[in-house]
């Protein structure tokens, strides 16, 4: 029977906005005169073609987890919200810890979350975008109220070191936002998600040998770097320029565009293409290199730190990478000035209660499964456990 329109219950429009944001690079800095000690390369020579002039290198007890971990930790500071309030955390990486169990679910652990869905997003450089809209996209259909999009790679263990063109543009690193169900509007408003599988042999990280792996080495990244670079600038070019029309706006009124921090030069091809002032362009690709995923909310976190973004603004957050994959999407920036947000000192206490929590459980049920084990060997020596041998003992095995 056809409904008519009074019958459909009001539904009032929700919007994703962002809420918190934090960012953690590891403390050790690899420059370019570091690079000249170990690669026939020169600072001179990165500086021109990238305009990188140092990354941040993990520490040897590191990793992609870690360091989103505590990405995601500063995020929730500038809230209220608390990690049993998280109903998902997606991390976008190219670099887990293991295949499974997915490093979300570790960060879930380590946070406390206990009712949050947890999952990676693979989608290279664009996994962060991809995984922006994704949590949008499940806030907007009302299904999900709370979630926390973390970008982390530990991009550093996967480099070729003596692969001069590739090893020196990238970093490690990890950034992170807090994304909440809002009916002010705002947040993300559109995006457009792309991806050319045909572009596969240009830019990658091989896990196992396969029948289209043209002999590129098992765990270490590979990219034909021109290639990519046009690729690049093509991509956001169109993408921008797709995303600010779905969401009934003109370049004029985006404030800042926050691209994936692969290249300067890359940058300023697309301002040019865009016929944008570069400064709306934000780049910080001289001290962090390229650090895939986690590049942009790196970005965004010290945009915002740096005062570029207002309440009100239009931004746009612009990926590309292995896929080949590429994605924009526009956010209208609904917080108030950064000083003003911090998140209550209760909420603070509470959180560093939940943390403590999630550790003493995570602790106890390792020791808990390592006593069983060393139980369960011993099971064996009926000597030492008379009443389990005669329960053995009683029990009929033929029945
Ligand atoms: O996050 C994923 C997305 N990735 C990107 O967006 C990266 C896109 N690509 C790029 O940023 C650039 O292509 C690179 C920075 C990787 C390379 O810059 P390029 O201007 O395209 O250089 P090239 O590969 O054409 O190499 C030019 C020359 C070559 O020497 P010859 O053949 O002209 O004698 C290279 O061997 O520069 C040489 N070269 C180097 N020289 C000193 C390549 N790497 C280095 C190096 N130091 N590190």
């Amino acid at each position: 029977m056809a409904q008519n329109n009074s019958q459909i219950p009001y539904r009032q429009h929700i919007y994703a906005n962002i809420v918190g944001w934090g960012m953690y690079v590891p403390e050790t800095r690899l420059s370019n005169e570091d690079l000249e000690a170990i690669l026939n390369t020169s600072d001179e020579w990165i500086q021109s073609r990238t305009g990188i002039k140092e990354r941040r290198i993990a520490a040897e007890r590191e990793v992609t987890s870690t360091m989103g971990l505590k990405a995601a930790q500063q995020a929730l500071t500038v809230t209220r919200i608390l990690p049993e309030d998280l109903d998902m955390i997606i991390v976008a990486t190219c670099t887990p810890d293991n295949a499974f169990p997915s490093t979300a679910s570790l960060i879930q652990n380590w946070l406390g979350a206990n009712r949050a869905a947890a999952f990676d997003l693979s989608a290279a450089c664009s996994g962060f975008v991809y995984a922006v809209n994704m949590a949008a996209q499940a806030i907007r259909s009302g299904s999900i109220k709370t979630a926390v999009v973390i970008g982390s790679e530990t991009m550093s263990r996967v480099m070729d070191w003596q692969d001069r063109a590739t090893s020196i543009l990238f970093g490690d690193g990890a950034g992170a936002v807090v994304l909440q169900a809002s009916t002010e509007e705002g947040g993300v408003l559109s995006a457009v998600l792309r991806s050319d599988g045909a572009g596969y042999d240009l830019l990658g990280l091989p896990l196992m040998d396969s029948p289209y792996n043209n002999n590129h080495k098992l765990r270490k990244m590979f990219m034909i770097g021109g290639e990519v670079f046009k690729f690049a600038t093509r991509v956001i070019t169109e993408s921008v320029t797709e995303a600010v029309y779905k969401a009934g706006i003109t370049l004029d009124d985006v404030a800042l565009v926050i691209p994936h921090q692969a290249n300067d030069r890359i940058l300023m091809a697309a301002a040019r293409s865009l016929n944008m002032d570069k400064d709306k362009f934000m780049s910080n690709v001289e001290r962090y290199g390229n650090t895939s995923a986690a590049s942009i909310p790196i970005a965004l976190c010290e945009a915002v730190q740096e005062g570029r973004i207002q309440e009100g603004d239009y931004i746009v957050l612009v990926g590309f990478g292995g896929g080949l994959s590429w994605g924009a999407v526009v956010i209208r920036w609904r917080v108030p000035r950064p000083e003003n947000v911090q998140g209550s000192r209760v909420a603070q206490s509470r959180r560093r209660v939940s943390y403590l929590r999630a550790r003493l459980r995570d602790r106890w049920r390792y020791w808990r499964r390592r006593l069983s084990s060393t139980f369960s060997r011993i099971r064996p020596n009926y000597g030492r456990i008379p009443r389990l041998r005669s329960k053995i003992d009683e029990y009929d095995f033929d029945d």
